[in-house]
């Protein structure tokens, strides 16, 4: 039977039932019960692509279950609370398809929650039985890919609606605000099983590949419906966000100078003054400058380095290999 790899492969689907039942566990008594349920609420209905990663690695690596579940919970966490503080910075009101929770519950208790899930992605590790050794380098990694992605996310603010903007300025941003934290469910489950420092920097890169194809789709992603904001698109144009897009058009020779000055004025309106119509102008601009195709391909050529990047490290079975294909496989395919 054909493989529709729009959807989760089976080796990530299968760890879905237990990895929820931990993910409720641990969120279903906090206090106040106003936090729990803001929490609760922002920990809903995600792809939970990066712990099902996490859970994966560490099966294939004889990682005892336990551990293996605090590590992949922490990946969420620190993901949730990320998105938290992203949909107040960039504005939106939608969230899979729900309003945000900044939204929903008003951004003090938006803020609470993040910070809440930022204190239990420490206190995961701190519960850990492991050797004092492994739980530094576990610290180490997860405090860097927090310090790493609050950098990025900076970067993607700075860049809003300039006329600047390069490809190399997106390469730098995409790099910290999604490449490491993709990555560090498998890097936590790789020293959880005591790979050594090469080839957990190994792992690193692979992520520095993925992490960008995954944003890449979720740039693409944000053109249509499917990426969950209550059936709007364009959301990206709405913000003036420093997608791929953006950076590949208003660099373009295509665009002549009035074309690419509308873009940008486009990009810099406030959101609620922006029209559906200026955003499928600048969508039409995108299509003329090539630079929908270009994002499609760049995502693929960076999941096909990743998986080579992946094929490269010593002492990966063929099984693990095989799998990891078609997780790539599912990056840039993904349909939501
Ligand atoms: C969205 O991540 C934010 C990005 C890093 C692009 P996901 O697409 O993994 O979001 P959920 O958790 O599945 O909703
Ligand atoms: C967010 O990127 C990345 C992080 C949360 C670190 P986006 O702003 O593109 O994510 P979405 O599109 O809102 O999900
Ligand atoms: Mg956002
Ligand atoms: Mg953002
Ligand atoms: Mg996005």
């Amino acid at each position: 039977m054909a493989v529709d790899s729009s959807v989760l492969p089976n080796s990530l689907s299968s760890w879905k039932d237990p990895l929820e039942e931990t993910v409720s566990q641990r969120l279903a008594k906090i206090a106040p019960n106003s936090l729990g349920e803001a929490i609760r609420s922002a920990c809903k209905g995600g792809k939970r692509i990066r712990p099902l990663i996490s859970l994966w690695f560490g099966a294939a690596h004889g990682v005892d279950r336990d551990s293996s579940l605090g590590v992949a919970c922490l990946t969420e966490w620190l993901h949730n609370a990320f998105l938290i503080h992203d949909d107040i910075q960039d504005g939106d009101d939608w969230r899979r398809d729900e309003p945000t929770l900044w939204k929903s519950h008003g951004t003090a208790t938006a803020l609470n929650a993040a910070d809440w899930l930022l204190s239990q992605v420490y206190s995961e590790i701190s519960q850990l039985s492991v050797e004092d050794s492994v739980r530094s380098r576990l610290l180490q990694a997860v405090s860097d890919v927090h310090r790493r992605t609050v950098e990025g996310q900076q970067l993607d603010l700075g860049g809003r609606a300039d006329s600047r903007f390069q490809l190399s300025d997106y390469e730098r941003l995409v790099k910290s605000k999604t490449g490491r934290y993709l990555a560090l469910g498998m890097v936590c489950a790789a020293i959880l099983a005591d790979f050594d420092e090469d080839r957990v920097n190994a792992l690193w890169r692979v992520g520095d590949q993925l992490g960008p194809a995954f944003q890449i789709q979720d740039d693409l992603l944000d053109l249509t419906p499917e990426k969950g904001r209550g059936g709007e698109f364009g959301n990206d144009i709405r913000e003036g966000k420093p997608s791929i897009l953006f950076a590949h058009s208003v660099q373009s020779d295509s665009l002549s100078e009035a074309e690419r000055k509308r873009l940008v004025d486009i990009m810099a309106l406030p959101r609620e003054e922006t029209s559906d119509s200026e955003v499928e102008e600048c969508i039409g601009l995108f299509h003329k400058t090539g630079s929908i195709d270009f994002a499609r391909s760049e995502a693929k050529s960076r999941s096909k380095t990743g998986l080579e990047l992946f094929a490269s490290i010593s002492g990966l079975s063929g099984e693990v290999l095989q799998e990891f294909e078609m997780i790539c496989t599912y990056m840039t395919d993904r349909s939501r």
